[in-house]
């Protein structure tokens, strides 16, 4: 016989070290209307060291941004705690207007192998991490169109629960990519920030860091075995004192931004 579940928390865990994944992650929260939600943001490193309880009453929503087409490895191993238990759940990718490979089947069968049930997906863009005005890519996404892209999916979600007996009447989504995911989860090691005269080493970039490799006293001290060129210190900077030295990820940035036709958000609903 199938027991019926009533949802009753959104709980939406977003990784987004430039923010664009969890503006996203919050319009589609707000076009969901069940009793509570709650963002867990785990950008940063004290975030990570619990995890949430989920239980089969909460709907889960995951966002994360694509790295080189795959989910950053140590985020992927983050949501390796998971423990659901049956709980229906929605995977998010997050990326620069390339493209997002494999990262999205990547998150739903992490998801899927944690107890819980996948059953809609979407992959948004957002401004690319490397982008400066110097090299600009997808500038200002998520823009008004994406939020409301998004938000109506979140209403659609909703529509879709509400209309279900059962957790039993859900099923895996089907989203793009292929398994085994190929590609490489492993990080450059690259010392790639500059830092001008402008820096007072104020220590909002140490703060911001989503890994704790900046010196809170010097700025200028980075960690480059710990560093994700995720640029949250180049971005959060606001005395523009940080930037991209010429080199390896200077010239990424540069491929990134010759990827200028817009691409759309992609949205799969079982
Ligand atoms: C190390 C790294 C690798 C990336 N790889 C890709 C990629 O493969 N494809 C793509 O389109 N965007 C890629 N991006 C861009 C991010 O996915 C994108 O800018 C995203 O919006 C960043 O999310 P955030 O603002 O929440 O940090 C990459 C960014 C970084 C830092």
């Amino acid at each position: 016989m199938k027991t019926s579940v009533t949802i009753e928390n959104v709980k939406v865990i977003c990784f987004s070290p430039t923010g664009t994944t969890k503006k996203i992650a919050k319009a589609i929260a707000k076009g969901i209307k069940f009793k509570r939600t709650e963002i867990i943001d785990i950008s940063k490193p004290e975030a990570r060291k619990s995890t949430p309880r989920i239980s089969n009453k909460d709907l889960l929503i995951v966002a994360i941004p694509v790295y080189m087409g795959r989910l950053p490895s140590f985020v992927k191993e983050w949501l390796q705690t998971i423990e659901g238990c049956n709980t229906p759940a929605v995977c998010i990718v997050m990326y620069g207007n390339r493209a997002f490979d494999n990262a999205l089947l990547e998150l739903r069968d992490t998801l899927k192998n944690r107890g819980c049930i996948p059953f809609a997906g979407a992959a948004f863009v957002g401004e690319h991490s490397f982008s400066s005005d110097e090299y600009p890519s997808s500038v200002g996404r998520p823009d008004h169109e994406d939020i409301n892209k998004a938000e109506l999916f979140g209403n659609s979600i909703f529509k879709k629960l509400s209309s279900i007996i059962s957790h039993d009447d859900l099923s895996d989504v089907k989203v793009p990519g292929i398994f085994p995911y190929g590609g490489t989860t492993e990080l450059w090691k690259v010392d790639f920030i500059g830092v001008n005269d402008n820096c007072h080493h104020c220590g909002i970039c140490a703060e911001n860091c989503p890994t704790g490799a900046i010196n809170f006293k010097n700025s200028s001290q980075i960690d480059i075995q710990k560093c994700i060129l995720c640029c949250a210190c180049i971005k959060n900077c606001p005395h523009k004192a940080k930037s991209m030295k010429p080199g390896l990820m200077k010239e990424a940035a540069v491929r990134c931004s010759n990827f200028i036709t817009r691409k759309e958000p992609e949205i799969f609903l079982t």
